[in-house]
């Protein structure tokens, strides 16, 4: 059955507070919570994607009024979108589906190479939905969470907004030249920005006279997408090479470190079945999943989840 009227457009400001209402709702729907609008707390996932690139949200209309949502994220050569997210009232209706028309006419229109997404790996509908867009379901993917307490950082970390304004694009483009050596045009550039300009978190720095050795952009607390009590790690990465594994620990540990700095029990950190390694060396750590899903991708091509790069990230 499909829903005449319905239109997809930019998702504006005057759109969010329904936006989010609607993310809620449906997600804690699908999950059957008592109170579905309780999902996420209070972590903010539409604000914050929304402020980062506003060109980068879709809105899907139906008579009018706001049916849901979809934003979309640019890492360089490879994108990712979600939350995805139609009102339950108006499920299996086609609305999905055209928001994710429109989704993929603009990563064609950006030019990326490599798109993913991060779904329910047991729902026949959510594969079956993503597959008809030509995403192909590869390796689960580990929300992992480790308890922290106080800690020290290593020494050879330390956050970016420590740096002077001058000194912080330098470091960001070198952030650039370590996630490129490890995908070529893979840059988070747009995600430090956004950490950086909404007060989201922090991002890690760990390095060495060599330079740059590895990168976390974190999330911090209520209103960012880590909620309270947690420090989520968005995405991390080691640039690749021998030492790569000492370097992984090491930013695990100013990641721990800062979560306790800032009060956050929990350390929280996606990984990728695909980074095999990464995924072990969490484990050794006592990362414990709380919650897994799959990642599918458009070609059905590993990107940069592959067995020897050390990558914190969950497409969520
Ligand atoms: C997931 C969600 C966005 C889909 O939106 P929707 O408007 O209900 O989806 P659509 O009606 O456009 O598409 C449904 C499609 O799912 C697929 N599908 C449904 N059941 C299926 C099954 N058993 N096997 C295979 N494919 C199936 C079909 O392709 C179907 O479309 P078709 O019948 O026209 O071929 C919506 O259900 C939602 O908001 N869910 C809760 C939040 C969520 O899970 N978001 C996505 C997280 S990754």
């Amino acid at each position: 059955m499909t829903t005449d009227g319905v239109r997809v457009r930019p998702l504006a400001g005057a759109d969010l507070n329904e936006a989010d209402r609607i993310f809620r709702l449906a997600f804690g729907t699908f999950l059957g919570m008592p109170d579905p609008a309780q999902f996420g707390g209070d972590a903010d996932l539409v604000r914050t994607r929304w402020r980062a690139d506003p060109s980068a949200a879709l809105a899907a209309e139906a008579g009018g009024r706001l049916a849901g949502s979809n934003f979309l994220t640019r890492w360089g050569s490879t994108g990712f979108f979600g939350p995805l997210t139609v009102h339950p009232l108006l499920w299996d209706r086609a609305i999905g589906q055209q928001l994710l028309e429109a989704t993929m006419g603009q990563f064609a229109a950006w030019g990326t190479g490599h798109v993913g997404l991060f779904t329910f790996a047991h729902s026949a509908k959510h594969v079956g939905l993503y597959r008809k867009f030509g995403f192909r379901p590869r390796f689960l993917t580990a929300i992992m969470s480790l308890p922290v307490g106080p800690a020290p950082a290593p020494a050879s970390a330390l956050l970016l907004s420590q740096l002077s304004e001058r000194d912080r694009p330098g470091a960001i483009r070198a952030v650039a030249g370590l996630t490129g050596s490890l995908h070529p045009g893979l840059d988070v550039s747009r995600e430090i920005e956004a950490v950086l300009r909404q007060g989201l978190g922090e991002t890690v720095l760990v390095e060495d006279a060599a330079g740059l050795r590895a990168v976390a952009v974190c999330h911090l607390g209520a209103g960012s997408e880590a909620g309270s009590g947690a420090c989520y790690v968005k995405f991390g990465a080691v640039r690749p090479g021998p030492g790569a594994a000492g370097w992984f620990g090491r930013l695990l540990d100013a990641c721990a470190s800062l979560a306790a700095r800032r009060g956050a029990s929990q350390l929280v950190a996606g990984v990728n079945a695909g980074c095999d390694r990464a995924w072990t060396a969490m484990a050794e750590r006592g990362f414990r999943p709380a919650m897994q899903g799959v990642a599918m991708h458009r070609p059905n091509e590993p990107g940069y989840h592959t067995g020897d790069a050390y990558v914190i990230d969950d497409w969520r």
